[in-house]
């Protein structure tokens, strides 16, 4: 999604920001824009492209533009199509102040037909530009006060617009009038500063910053800082000074390294047996006393013997995690759980109940209808009184540096490393192998399961990363050819049963996502109720049959669609049963409960594939963003 950049310093300005937003590109956008305070003549100097930043910068290289202060932004549009006009930065009428800008004003119309009526012309569809507008009002008016031209000025200036702002954003803001400093702000969308050598460098995310420093200072909701060469001073929305110290960055995790693969994606597809042994090594630890295996989550879980139900928050990819978690947590460890989409839970969430485990998932930590939903559900829960209706929290997250990681505090870390490939894999991956560990934890806790069946699970996890290591290695082969015969198909239907239900979701969800070939993931029982109707020659079916509880319901479903012509793929192991497929994609026999962890893989193989041999920005997808911080 949207991708903000700013810089003051020693050094030129132009470089850095282009670099920030290089880093910034795998989000998602549709155009780029940068502003500087020209050197020469303590102008604003703004370039905008549309389409990839590449375009932005043959436009920069026939005029350099000299400078230590400026802005930069990459733009998924919202308000307005992705053409210059509409990308940022966006000035005043004068030109003397740019802005770049990530979320929404919600009250933007409003805003912008009382500006109109003051005689102000737009040049944009934005909601953004009425903050330049804004401010350069708010800067005449302090004029009359005989404030100096300085950064302490244009601060008070954009802390007063802010009180007219509704919605979520952060802001970077520069003023000709203040040609070193640069004004931040953020409410509800992510910020950091990072302390680099001569130059301190502002970013909505840290790759942006990680190439400079591993020194940030991470903003606080509804805080806004004055930037200059000397020095930076936050402020927080009572204009009390804040203090804090810096912290540092693991830097190893934010580098975007594609080493010798030709896409992020296959990169992070190739990386899941390593997640596998990550997991391994910091949550699954032998107990020296008793010589049993826990997981070692780095909370307290005492309180979850109160709990006596979960409900789970998540979109998109993270959603089908949440799902075949909801699942084992049912099925494996006896606790009833809900899996709600996000955006729909803010809106209509469901009756009060006691003793709840709230759990949030979400890979980037900033995804805003996750946040928002927990936020609203920290506060429906801390309003009453009761004791079994207080907020029982939980947050599952790649980032625990991010806005997630700032609600909630008791943290599952996944520990995947950066994802720079737009469609989740190994965050996926992760998110299930957190859910594996919640799963044991409650079993353990609860006594719901048996023993042997928990040390079984156990068992199948630590023998993962070569299994998973063998897998990947088969199918990027075989999936290359078969992609090779399916690169041009219209439709693709996703079959899975019970906990690999999620898995059929997800299968589709990859496809869609970076092919754009439309695909659909059903319960395989649910098709004789209508999508059976889409079947003919023309409609393969991907069936996911793993040995279990409902194996040859899978392989009866499979038959009814075989009976309408469709061309049928397993993924399933070799075993009785499987021959009905027109093509095998094998994966290791295994305990049901696993399956999800093996299935997932010729699934993400065979879209990245197909996606590839149809040419298409497989990392970087159309309309698609990596985080999507608006509602
Ligand atoms: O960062 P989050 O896990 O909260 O993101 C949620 C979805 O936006 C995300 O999973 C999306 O569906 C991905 N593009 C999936 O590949």
């Amino acid at each position: 999604m949207c991708g903000i950049v700013a810089v003051t310093g020693y050094k030129k300005a132009l470089p850095l920001l282009l670099n920030g937003l290089e880093k910034l590109e795998y989000r998602g956008y549709d155009s780029a824009g940068i502003a500087i305070i020209n050197s020469e003549n303590n102008c604003i100097s703004c370039e905008k492209a549309e389409g990839k930043l590449k375009n932005l910068i043959n436009n920069i290289n026939d005029h350099n533009i000299p400078g230590t202060v400026g802005i930069g932004h990459t733009r998924w549009a919202t308000h307005g199509k992705p053409v210059v006009k509409n990308a940022h930065p966006h000035t005043d009428s004068s030109g003397n102040i740019a802005v770049v800008q990530n979320g929404i004003i919600e009250n933007f119309q409003d805003l912008k037909n009382k500006l109109e009526e003051e005689g102000i012309i737009f040049n944009s569809d934005t909601d953004t530009e009425v903050i330049p507008h804004l401010i350069q009002r708010e800067l005449s008016t302090l004029s009359k006060l005989n404030l100096e031209n300085n950064g302490s000025t244009l601060l008070v200036a954009v802390r007063n617009v802010l009180s007219d702002l509704e919605g979520s954003y952060a802001l970077a803001v520069l003023w000709s009038g203040a040609p070193t400093s640069l004004v931040v702000t953020r409410r509800q969308a992510p910020l950091i500063i990072g302390l680099g050598e001569g130059e301190f460098i502002c970013a909505s995310d840290t790759p942006a910053i990680a190439n400079f420093t591993n020194i940030i200072l991470p903003m606080e909701d509804e805080e806004i800082a004055l930037l200059t060469p000397l020095g930076i001073e936050i402020y927080d929305s009572s204009n009390e000074r804040q203090y804090r110290n810096p912290v540092s960055l693991k830097v190893s995790e934010q580098i975007m390294d594609k080493m010798n693969f030709k896409h992020y994606m296959l990169k992070e597809i190739y990386d899941q047996p390593q997640t596998a042994k990550n997991w391994l090594e910091n949550y699954l630890i032998k107990n020296s006393d008793n010589g049993q295996y826990q997981i070692n989550y780095p909370f307290d879980t005492k309180f979850f013997e109160s709990i006596e139900r979960i409900e789970i928050i998540a979109c998109g990819t993270s959603k089908h995690a949440a799902m075949v978690g909801s699942f084992l947590l049912e099925q494996f460890s006896g606790i009833p759980s809900n899996v709600f989409f996000a955006s729909e839970f803010r809106y209509s969430p469901p009756p009060l109940l006691p003793n709840t485990l709230t759990i949030g998932v979400t890979q980037s930590g900033e995804t805003a209808d996750t946040i928002a939903a927990m936020d609203m559900e920290i506060k429906r829960r801390s309003s009453i009184e009761n004791e079994k209706f207080k907020p029982n929290l939980i947050a599952i997250t790649n980032r625990k540096d991010s806005s997630i990681g700032r609600q909630v505090s008791n943290i599952i870390d996944i520990c995947a490393g950066i994802e720079v490939g737009v469609a989740a894999t190994k965050t996926f991956f992760a998110q299930l192998l957190s859910f594996y560990g919640l799963a044991i934890k409650f079993a353990q806790i609860k006594g719901n399961q048996s023993s042997e069946e928990i040390d079984k699970l156990i068992n199948e996890l630590k023998n993962l990363p070569p299994l998973l290591e063998d897998l990947i290695e088969k199918h990027n082969k075989s999936s290359e050819k078969l992609a090779h015969d399916f690169f041009n198909i219209k439709d693709v239907i996703f079959l899975g049963r019970g906990i690999n239900y999620p898995i059929a979701l997800e299968g589709a969800l990859k496809l869609k996502e970076i092919s754009y070939i439309h695909a659909a993931g059903y319960p395989a029982g649910e098709m004789k109720h209508g999508p059976i109707a889409l079947l003919d020659k023309k409609v393969p079916v991907i069936s996911i049959a793993s040995p279990g509880e409902v194996f040859d319901k899978v392989i009866s479903n499979a038959q009814e669609a075989k009976a309408r012509d469709a061309y049928l793929i397993g993924i399933a192991p070799d075993c009785k049963g499987t021959e009905i497929f027109d093509y095998l994609m094998k994966v290791p026999s295994s305990n049901e409960w696993i399956s999800p962890l093996l299935n997932i893989l010729p699934l993400q193989l065979l879209s990245y594939h197909i996606a590839s041999h149809r040419g298409l920005d497989v990392d970087q997808p159309r309309n698609l963003a990596k985080s999507v911080t608006v509602e």
